[in-house]
């Protein structure tokens, strides 16, 4: 297959490059070749690569800095979307294209599946959730992935972070009442081979398996790594007052994936292993 990553040097377009080229003609774009923003250099991006598939992994990935710059938040995640999809359009691309458990309100109590109604809460979910529109409209042919609190290899995330502040300090303050699934990109890279792979097309939601809160996450990559002297104390995410108010509860329901593929998103405890032996923390098992 000929396909066009979008953002191909961001955290998840890293890791879909090094899993997809291993079986596929691969090329790759991002913010410095063009901008996705600009209807014309969607277009001539994807005349020149004159892929079958396109993936969409560029994005503005600054959720609170989107409440302060919510043009180029827009002009990134919602018009740039209706641009790639009018870019492919007639000519015969399938667009894959990468949404956030953040479109939810966090408030349903169970796990958020792909028909649940969407309720954003910040600047940032409300620019996906437009993005998720214009492909829906204006896409001939497309698979839409929901996924969440991604961290991987090539790009700055939570794991490493915690990590940073824990060479630093003895206590840490962490959020309790913010639950989702951590998941390791390289794992939601091979899911998207997997489900490009078929014919699977639509809405389907792909994150590591099981949840936790940003507290317990944190509490548990110490664990890993062997940091037992650093204590994390819960708080409530008021207290940190940061710009974007976040979901409480924005677990994504992975069944709908598990029947079309027949596969298991591996839990988001041995992703978290996986990891940290990757990139040297711990040692390989
Ligand atoms: N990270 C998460 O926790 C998370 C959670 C749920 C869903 N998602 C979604 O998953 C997808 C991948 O996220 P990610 O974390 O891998 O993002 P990322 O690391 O921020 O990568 C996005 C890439 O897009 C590029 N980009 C930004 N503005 C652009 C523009 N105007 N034109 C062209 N390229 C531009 C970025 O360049 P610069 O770095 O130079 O800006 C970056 O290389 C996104 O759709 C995101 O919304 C992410």
């Amino acid at each position: 297959m000929r396909i066009l990553i979008l953002g191909h040097k961001g955290m998840l377009g890293s890791d879909l490059m090094l899993r997809l080229a291993q079986a596929h003609e691969v090329t790759g774009r991002d913010v410095d070749a063009f901008d996705i923003a600009s209807e014309g250099d969607c277009r001539r991006v994807v005349q020149e690569c004159a892929p079958q598939t396109v993936i969409n992994a560029a994005a503005y990935t600054n959720v609170d800095g989107c409440e302060t710059d919510r043009d180029a938040c827009f002009a990134v995640n919602a018009a740039g979307v209706k641009n790639v999809a009018l870019a492919c359009r007639g000519r015969g691309i399938t667009l894959v294209h990468f949404s956030t458990d953040y479109i939810f309100a966090g408030r349903k109590g169970s796990d958020y599946d792909e028909e649940d109604p969407p309720a954003p809460l910040n600047v940032y979910g409300a620019s996906k959730l437009e993005g998720e529109r214009h492909l829906r409209d204006l896409a001939d042919d497309y698979l839409l992935i929901r996924t969440a609190w991604l961290y991987g290899r090539h790009g700055k995330n939570f794991v490493q972070t915690i990590l940073r502040k824990a060479a630093e300090v003895e206590r840490l303050e962490v959020v309790d009442d913010q639950v989702g699934s951590p998941t390791y990109s390289r794992h939601l890279a091979a899911a998207v081979e997997l489900l490009i792979a078929g014919p699977h097309r639509g809405v389907f939601h792909v994150t590591n398996s099981g949840s936790c809160s940003w507290c317990e996450f944190a509490r548990t990559i110490l664990a890993y790594a062997g940091l037992d002297g650093v204590a994390v104390m819960p708080i409530d995410s008021g207290k940190l007052a940061r710009a974007a108010a976040r979901p409480g509860r924005s677990v994504l329901s992975g069944a709908k994936y598990a029947a079309a593929t027949g596969q298991q998103m591996p839990p988001w405890q041995e992703a978290l292993r996986e990891y940290l032996a990757e990139t040297g923390v711990i040692p390989r098992s």
